[in-house]
């Protein structure tokens, strides 16, 4: 069997002339949604991140701003900073990309952003309100995993194994997979016989970081494999799963790159707009 690509790319781009769609509708209601991207010191790939965030936000219509710090600011430079932005009413989202330099407290800043203007949903508040199922900026990389699966069918009784337990994909992901009926165990690196249980699972969520973990000789046939794995070696970008094998036992398959990261930069967009139109009303 040869999997069915899930290609984000593609996927993106006809979500994003969704969005473009309404930003005009917005627009002629005299309201420009505004996102402004924060970034500390001079890495290469945050840089190219946030380039590609901004630019992304251009092109549907949107205004987007770089605000781009020096290494050396201090903590209270950067939270200043913040306060500017939570109190300047042109600007709907606020994104602060991280790591941050190890002076600079990333609990405290994520912490100080408005959570009304946390279009990344990393704010205590914002995350919290998703496990009570309340209105909320669900955080980016499990939104574009939602709806690449929406792609494959109904999730509803599948069994799912998300690997990795981080607070920004795979809680949030296991969260939202509940949600839709299906049954989720995350795992994790203490999880006993972990490659060998995910014969077991249809779908194979992983987030890890560890190229080559996911082969297709550990999955059961037909099943859907997101992987949200991005790891740089010898200066390409590849995932978790081996995509070669598991192409020919998945029966869906999202490739690095052009899965799930052109779906994560598209939901920064979409929770943008949301925040233009809650804070509009
Ligand atoms: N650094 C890597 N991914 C992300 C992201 O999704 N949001 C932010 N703010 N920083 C990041």
């Amino acid at each position: 069997m040869t999997a069915e690509l899930l290609n984000g790319r593609e996927i993106a781009k006809s979500y994003r002339a969704g969005l473009a769609e309404e930003v005009e509708k917005l627009k002629n209601l005299g309201i420009t949604p505004n996102l402004t991207v924060v970034i500390v010191g001079n890495d290469g790939a945050s840089l190219s991140y946030v380039r590609s965030k901004n630019k992304a936000a251009e092109k549907i219509g949107m205004a987007s701003d770089i605000i781009h710090l020096d290494s050396d600011i201090t903590e209270s430079e950067l939270l200043d900073t913040i306060d500017r932005l939570n109190s300047d009413d042109a600007v709907n989202g606020i994104l602060v990309q991280v790591p941050l330099p190890e002076q600079i407290s990333e609990e405290k800043v994520l912490e100080a952003i408005a959570p009304y203007k946390d279009v990344d949903g990393f704010h205590p508040m914002n995350i919290g309100r998703l496990y009570t199922g309340q209105r909320t900026f669900v955080p980016c990389t499990p939104l574009g995993i939602m709806e690449l699966l929406k792609h494959t069918g109904s999730l509803e009784g599948k069994d799912v194994a998300v690997i990795g337990r981080s607070h920004i994909v795979g809680q949030p992901v296991a969260k939202l997979l509940t949600d839709q009926h299906a049954t989720v165990t995350l795992m994790h690196s203490r999880t006993q016989g972990m490659i060998e249980k995910l014969k077991n699972y249809d779908i194979i969520v992983s987030a890890v970081g560890a190229p080559g973990l996911v082969t297709g000789a550990h999955l059961k046939e037909g099943a859907i494999v997101i992987d949200v794995g991005n790891t740089v070696v010898d200066e390409k970008l590849v995932g978790d799963v081996d995509f070669e094998s598991a192409k020919e036992v998945a029966g869906f398959i999202t490739p690095v790159p052009g899965g799930v990261g052109p779906m994560t930069i598209t939901m920064v967009l979409n929770n943008t707009l949301l925040a233009a139109k809650w804070h509009n009303g």
